[in-house]
């Protein structure tokens, strides 16, 4: 049977844990020079209605390293541009490829892509849900601090999608995760209280608040994201008003842990966010974090496709 990676919740805990162990196999094999084609003749799809740099080049660059290969489909340029629904195209892509790559808008487009597709979806970012950045994001954290539970992380920002997807991350992880946004930009009401459920059996905790000086209090991992995501260009103006205090920068820093890290799944804008020595501090794994995409999701392609 099929599987799909639309959130978090489509993984257990213990299969994330077996990825963990398998990107850094990946990626040591991979730094050696030695072979990792896994997936010889395996064909991935990959369909983007938003701008992407890490995901597209990080996906593309997997299926190459496992000894497949990726198809871009630019939506203009398949008949979906002039009509052909999500679920004919679908079933005859499902015919040609062993997995697809989608990056839209509403999460309930991504549900039908899965709903008539008969090979794995993968969710490359909706406007809900960024599961794959999760996945990685977990990596990252276990490469720096050794361990995955119990880790407290503070996300200041937007309650997006980015942020939905680490709450999903930290329940099934048994992490502790303080999303500190300005009222009115908390994240999905939903996904919370479903993490809560999840977090119930891992021993998570899972805040919502607004101060972020209170969120990064003893945090071993501090964490943002832009303030306008894409599709939200029109509120960008507003955003930078109502966002102005949810910055890492030194005094935010001076809060957390002494060897807490700072990531950001990027793109950045540097002096909104995040400052620009925060960026480029020692304690920044930002770019590491990047590379990560990469081992993380061969390790889920080799999953879901072999
Ligand atoms: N972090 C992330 O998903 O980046 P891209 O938008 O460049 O893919
Ligand atoms: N929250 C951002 C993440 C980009 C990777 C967005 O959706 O634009």
């Amino acid at each position: 049977m099929k599987r799909d990676f639309l959130t978090i919740h489509d993984i257990t805990a213990k299969e994330l844990e077996s990825l963990l162990v398998r990107a850094r196999e990946l990626k040591d094999m991979h730094k050696a020079g030695s072979d990792t084609s896994v997936l010889k003749g395996k064909t991935l799809g990959l369909l983007f209605e938003k701008q992407s740099t890490r995901t597209r080049i990080s996906f593309e660059v997997a299926m190459f390293q496992l000894g497949g290969h990726p198809v871009y489909l630019s939506p203009n340029q398949i008949q979906m541009g002039r009509g052909e629904t999500i679920g004919d195209t679908a079933k005859v892509i499902s015919g040609y490829l062993d997995g697809i790559v989608v990056r839209t808008f509403s999460h309930s487009t991504i549900e039908e892509w899965a709903r008539f597709s008969y090979v794995p979806v993968i969710n490359g970012l909706t406007d809900l849900h960024h599961p794959c950045q999760t996945i990685s994001d977990i990596l990252t954290i276990f490469e720096n601090k050794g361990r995955v539970s119990g880790i407290k992380m503070a996300y200041i920002g937007d309650g997006n999608n980015v942020a939905n997807s680490l709450i999903e991350g930290a329940a099934i992880m048994g992490m502790e995760i303080r999303v500190a946004t300005p009222k009115g930009y908390e994240p999905d009401s939903a996904i919370v209280s479903k993490a809560r459920l999840a977090a119930k059996e891992t021993g998570a905790v899972i805040e919502i608040m607004q101060d972020p000086l209170d969120a990064v209090k003893d945090a071993d991992v501090v964490y943002t994201d832009v303030w306008t995501s894409m599709g939200q260009e029109k509120e960008e103006h507003g955003r930078k008003q109502v966002f102005q205090k949810y910055q890492i920068n030194h005094e935010t820093m001076q809060l957390a842990k002494k060897d807490a890290i700072i990531m950001h799944c990027l793109p950045a804008h540097r002096g909104e966010e995040i400052t620009e020595e925060m960026m480029e501090s020692p304690q920044s794994v930002i770019f590491d974090q990047a590379e990560n995409r990469l081992h993380m999701q061969k390790a889920l392609l080799e999953m879901l496709l072999r």
